[in-house]
């Protein structure tokens, strides 16, 4: 990856622009491999990450990764994963339109440098933060959106799965979508087990 986006990386963790800043303990830039050609965003660090500065390291982190490892991802190799927010909401509130209008800037920055063919929306926030404050996750997950350019799939958050497990099975329907069309545009070999 670029000094681009270490110069990124370093200017977020000093950033202020919000009072999100006075509370957090780490910064949550992002994580997994920055040359992936696929990038997953979801709302923001909870309690955990705020703690480690990693995101998804907590209960649906667990999961997230369970569902990587039956795509056959990696967050090694395959997925780079950021959040609308880079600060952890105090008591895991959703973020303030005004702390998400601080912090998308960087978002858009982070994603024209990872430069991914896919991006992959956890949840409401997500999509709501990224496409448009009026779609609902539940009516448009599963679908195929064209954003500046780049695919884009909204998926259920995987605490949503933690909390109503019905929604597993379409979730899962929805990340065999984006398998399929990794290997469509990315690799042909794409190895997954499952599908
Ligand atoms: N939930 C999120 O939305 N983001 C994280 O990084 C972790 C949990």
């Amino acid at each position: 990856m670029t000094d681009k986006f270490e110069n990124l990386k370093s200017e977020v963790s000093n950033c202020t622009k919000c009072s999100l800043s006075s509370t957090r303990n780490r910064v949550v830039f992002g994580g997994g491999n920055p040359d992936a050609e696929i990038f997953v965003i979801a709302e923001g660090p909870g309690y955990e990450e705020d703690l480690q500065g990693i995101p998804f390291v907590g209960k649906s982190g667990k999961l997230l990764d369970k569902i990587f490892a039956a795509c056959g991802f990696t967050r090694e190799q395959h997925v780079y994963i950021s959040n609308i927010v880079k600060c952890h909401p105090p008591g895991n509130r959703a973020p303030s339109k005004v702390e998400q209008a601080a912090c998308l800037p960087y978002l858009i920055k982070q994603i024209d440098l990872v430069d991914p063919k896919i991006i992959i929306l956890l949840g409401a926030t997500a999509l709501q933060g990224l496409i448009n404050p009026n779609l609902k996750i539940t009516k448009i997950r599963g679908e195929w959106i064209d954003w500046n350019n780049r695919l884009v799939m909204p998926v259920f958050h995987p605490s949503a799965l933690l909390r109503n497990p019905d929604l597993k099975r379409p979730a899962w329907e929805d990340f065999k979508k984006v398998v399929l069309k990794y290997r469509e545009l990315v690799d042909p070999g794409h190895y997954s087990k499952h599908i």
